[in-house]
């Protein structure tokens, strides 16, 4: 029998037994577009943002959108009109929220490998603050920052050293991780800082990961951090800015994270009032505002397995593969009639055991050539997608007020080849 089919993400609604996003039909958009298309949600990236913004109920903040969750320029205009800024994590991502609109003022820069090149490029952009990550980075900023002859504002990302039930691939702030220093050995850090005429210290800084779905963890980083700014006041360093990194988890199946109010108002009283914030939420803000949209190519039965190979695959969205995440999987069309449901397991064309999208999901049947929705896989999706198997990446499109217009165009076959050259054999 037909299981009750119900959407994780907002915006999202069967109407009449076809779904249909922010009032736009799925089916117009696909037959206009193809597939795999991901769809985002205007209004849902709007609210979200908000919820955020609103959650510092008038304490001075700043938010700087996680771009690496969804760097579409649509996308980070609209966090521009909003008042955001961005926080990045490379050369790359400076140039292109800049192209963007956003502000320099209004970008923070982190990331343990940031390269000569990328930190010439952020200092000659006037970029807002680096969050800095080891000593030997300091070093770099430093001797750009002399050469420039310009003095360059920094905050020292902690690594808080605290435990998070998360994917191990997406916690960053345990014991051992590559990010950050070791909060044990951050007042001897900000001793080296003292030694530098070009850099100044003005803030600290976590991330401690992501898809976090307590307040807990949070909360301890906070005041293990908080508790270093007497000791690092007494060195005569002022701390102007902490960074509260982003991280808050989203609902992807019957997960049950806390509102932004709710984190934001329970660390909020453990960050003194002098201390303006800054926050780096990612796919709190567009996870549940996207989709992915693909098409059922065929059908196979392997024992007592079904497969549904779809045009859809790990090269569109990897955090399956990657993360072993899940994501609701739904058919954009109901059945007429009541029938019984169909144990799939839904893969990709890829030529990898690991390229599935969902395993063992119970659907009705769908026929080949109708179409699935991958729901909320608006942050790691586009931007984590790759050409593998010189696959072409898919078209991004925003719906707005019951509207849709494309925000990227699908890749073709000239765009694979375009930055290849054919040298001539060395006979
Ligand atoms: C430094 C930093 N800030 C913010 C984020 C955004 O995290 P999320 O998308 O979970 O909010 C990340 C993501 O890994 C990050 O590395």
């Amino acid at each position: 029998m037909n299981l009750q089919i119900t959407p994780v993400t907002p915006n999202l609604k069967y109407v009449k037994g076809k779904l249909q996003f922010e009032l736009v039909d799925i089916l117009s958009i696909v037959r206009k577009l193809g597939t795999p298309v991901y769809i985002y949600s205007k209004s849902q990236i709007v609210e979200n943002y908000k919820n955020y913004d609103e959650a510092f109920s008038g304490r001075e903040h700043m938010i700087c959108f996680a771009m690496k969750s969804n760097s579409n320029f649509e996308i980070l205009k609209i966090i521009h009109r909003l008042g955001g800024g961005v926080d990045v994590t490379s050369g790359g991502e400076i140039y292109r929220a800049i192209n963007a609109g956003i502000k320099p003022q209004k970008i923070v820069y982190a990331g343990v490998g940031k390269t000569e090149q990328e930190i010439e490029f952020a200092i000659s952009k006037n970029i807002f603050m680096f969050n800095v990550e080891s000593k030997d980075e300091v070093d770099v900023i430093e001797a750009k920052s002399k050469s420039k002859n310009k003095n360059t504002k920094i905050a020292v990302r902690i690594n808080p050293e605290v435990r998070t039930k998360t994917h191990s691939y997406i916690s960053t702030g345990e014991e051992g991780t590559k990010f950050g220093i070791p909060i044990q050995d951050a007042i001897e850090f900000f001793k080296y800082l003292k030694t530098k005429k070009f850099v100044t210290p003005v803030g600290l800084h976590f991330h401690i990961g992501s898809q976090i779905t307590e307040i807990e963890p949070f909360l301890i980083a906070t005041k293990k951090v908080v508790s270093l700014i007497p000791y690092i006041n007494s060195l005569g360093i002022k701390i102007s800015y902490l960074n509260i990194g982003g991280g808050l988890g989203i609902r992807y199946f019957n997960e049950t994270p806390p509102s932004p109010k709710k984190l934001i108002s329970t660390i909020i009283k453990h960050i003194p009032q002098q201390i303006k914030i800054i926050c780096e939420p990612g796919r709190y803000i567009v996870g549940n505002s996207g989709i992915l949209v693909s098409k059922v190519l065929y059908h196979k039965k392997v024992r007592t397995k079904n497969f549904l190979i779809i045009d859809a695959s790990m090269t569109d969205l990897i955090r399956p593969a990657f993360y072993n995440a899940y994501h609701n999987i739904i058919p954009v069309k109901l059945p007429d009639k009541i029938q019984p449901m169909v144990k799939y397991d839904i893969v990709g064309p890829v030529c990898e055991t690991s390229d599935f999208l969902g395993k063992q999901r119970m659907l009705p049947e769908i026929k080949n050539g109708e179409y699935v929705v991958i729901e909320c896989t608006g942050a790691y999706g586009f931007s984590m997608s790759s050409n593998y198997n010189s696959r072409v990446r898919c078209a991004e499109v925003m719906v707005d007020k019951g509207r849709f217009y494309t925000i990227r165009d699908r890749e073709t076959y000239h765009d694979l080849i375009l930055k290849e050259k054919l040298t001539k054999d060395n006979v």
